[in-house]
């Protein structure tokens, strides 16, 4: 029988790339999201073997919902890959609480919930792969970007503990970390930095970081690269705990573990063209 793998966040970007690489593959494919006329469109290129779910992983009912769907085939799920992920973008200081918590309520608690929805036939069964689409942010934090980098470094440290955790249970767990990737989300990010172009005291710094960041996305690599990594991580005997893609982004987090901050600092903002910003 095919290894089923539920994906989240599969309308559109990465979501919608593993879903048909992994269909290709050879995996029967639950596509989940919010938008199921999204996911319709993708039962015409998955080789008959992904079936859209509507889900928003904010919504317990809706988690519980999607999984009987999939219960009701008489199928476990061998794989999941939580992919889905909100954009936020604004100075820490000026970024409402209310945007906070709702970068929050997507990226990890409901990273969170589908799991812990899923982790009891994966136990039952005695064998089964999460793999966590985390982000370079989760590692290296760009100005403007603290409450995504957040969400996202809170899914390495949640990551770690529920891989040693599930050991003795035979589910294995990675975190697949992007780097920048050529899908709609970048745009999104780009935009949201609109409302504080003209914001004081951080305006001038928003819209320097705004012009290197807004070519970031349009020239970074395809999600395939990001599909690869998911797929190694579901099928090989020893998955690692932590994927970059594409792998070349791997230097740019061993530089940051070498360097001192100070140092990473000044290299980011001469990338960002905010050293013109320093105080003396
Ligand atoms: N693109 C990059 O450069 C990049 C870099 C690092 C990490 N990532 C991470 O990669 C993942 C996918 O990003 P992407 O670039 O593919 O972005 P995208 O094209 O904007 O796709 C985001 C997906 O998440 C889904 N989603 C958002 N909120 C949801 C919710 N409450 N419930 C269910 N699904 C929800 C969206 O579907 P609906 O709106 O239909 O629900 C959509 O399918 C995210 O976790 C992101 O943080 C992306």
């Amino acid at each position: 029988m095919l290894q089923s793998v539920l994906i989240t966040g599969a309308s559109s970007g990465i979501g919608e790339e593993c879903a048909v690489f992994l269909a290709h593959k050879g995996f029967r494919v639950f596509a989940a999201a919010r938008r199921i006329d999204k996911l319709k469109e993708l039962t015409a290129v998955g080789s008959g073997r992904i079936t859209p779910l509507q889900m928003d992983v904010t919504d317990k009912a809706s988690i519980d919902n999607a999984l009987k769907i999939i219960a009701d085939e008489g199928l476990t799920l061998y794989g999941l890959v939580n992919n889905a992920g909100a954009a936020m973008m604004g100075p820490v200081e000026r970024l409402p609480l209310d945007d906070w918590r709702s970068v929050f309520e997507t990226n990890v608690f409901g990273l969170v919930a589908v799991t812990q929805a899923v982790l009891p036939q994966m136990r039952a069964a005695g064998r089964g792969r999460i793999v966590n689409i985390g982000s370079l942010t989760g590692r290296i934090a760009s100005p403007f970007q603290g409450a995504y980098a957040a969400t996202k470094h809170a899914v390495e440290g949640l990551s770690d503990s529920l891989r040693r955790e599930l050991v003795p249970h035979g589910v294995k767990v990675s975190v697949v970390r992007p780097g920048a990737i050529n899908t709609p989300f970048g745009h999104h990010e780009a935009e949201m930095l609109n409302k504080y172009e003209n914001d004081d005291p951080y305006g001038d710094q928003v819209r320097a970081f705004k012009a290197w960041f807004s070519k970031q996305h349009p020239n970074a690599p395809s999600p395939v690269v990001v599909a690869e990594a998911v797929h190694h991580a579901l099928t090989a005997e020893s998955p690692h705990s932590r994927y970059t893609a594409p792998f070349k982004m791997s230097y740019a987090l061993a530089l940051r573990n070498l360097l001192p901050s100070g140092v990473t600092d000044r290299v980011l903002e001469r990338v960002n063209g905010l050293d013109k910003f320093r105080k003396k």
